[in-house]
């Protein structure tokens, strides 16, 4: 299958489950960082991933419903507090409105500050994380913590063998420059390296993480901003992170 740059990929599908990524609208260049938003789909309930700001609300909506019900849009799991990543929560309540909302518990009480009226429907997700149900497969809040925010989370999807990992593994492209999966590693990891070095905090968040993640099997790794990590690249990623020196504090 092509990848066309405002349509949906399938990064995995089989009978019962896919994750999707769900396009990216040229446009939003202009608006600030480029984001990575996906689905996981499972015998026919959803989750949204990280769905972001305002002005991606539109082409979500309309990718989404290409595929799927809205109303079989279960929950909206966000990794973080960040604007590019809960900005559109309020729209997003309105189009989903049985959507559980999964963060961490930490940011529980910075939400209504978006405009969010009702807070019913939050479920705050504890340090130690928790397991989503969607459909039949459950899905694990990996803990993440001060990757970048102190109330992080990464989502594990056990069928596709795919780890959200939210901003950690984000690149930012150059103007002119966009591809969905990392080709080059040697190339691609110098456009991760100023952000990482910056928005990280310190080495022992990435040994916790490390630990986290060690018995997971993982074919993907599938961030929020920048290219999407498979087959040798994936371990390339870890050994990078290992080897990430000078980082956050070290800094200013
Ligand atoms: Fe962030
Ligand atoms: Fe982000």
């Amino acid at each position: 299958m092509s990848i066309k740059i405002h349509k949906p990929y399938y990064i995995y599908q089989d009978k019962n489950h896919a994750f999707i990524w769900l396009g990216l609208d040229e446009a939003e260049a202009e608006k600030g960082i480029l984001t990575n938003q996906y689905m996981i789909i499972d015998h026919g309930e959803a989750i949204l991933l990280d769905p972001g700001g305002y002005y991606l609300v539109e082409r979500i909506v309309e990718n989404v419903e290409e595929i799927i019900d809205p109303d079989n849009i279960k929950a909206l799991f966000f990794t973080h507090q960040d604007p590019d990543v809960v900005g559109s929560l309020n729209i997003l309540l309105d189009v989903f409105p049985d959507a559980k909302i999964y963060i961490s518990e930490l940011w529980i009480r910075f939400l209504p500050h978006l405009g969010t009226l009702s807070l019913d429907n939050i479920i705050g997700i504890p340090d130690d994380g928790t397991e989503i149900k969607i459909g039949e497969v459950k899905l694990k809040a990996i803990p993440a913590h001060f990757l970048h925010s102190p109330g992080n989370f990464h989502l594990y999807d056990p069928v596709a063998k795919t780890l959200f990992t939210g901003d950690l593994g984000a690149a930012i492209y150059p103007r002119g420059t966009w591809y969905l999966f990392v080709e080059d590693f040697m190339k691609h990891s110098k456009l991760m390296e100023p952000f990482h070095k910056r928005y990280l905090p310190c080495r022992s968040a990435i040994e916790k993480w490390l630990e986290k993640i060690r018995d997971l099997d993982i074919q993907v790794i599938a961030p929020q901003h920048g290219a999407i990590f498979e087959g040798e690249n994936v371990e390339k990623f870890i050994e990078w992170l290992k080897e990430l020196e000078m980082i956050g504090i070290d800094l200013v």
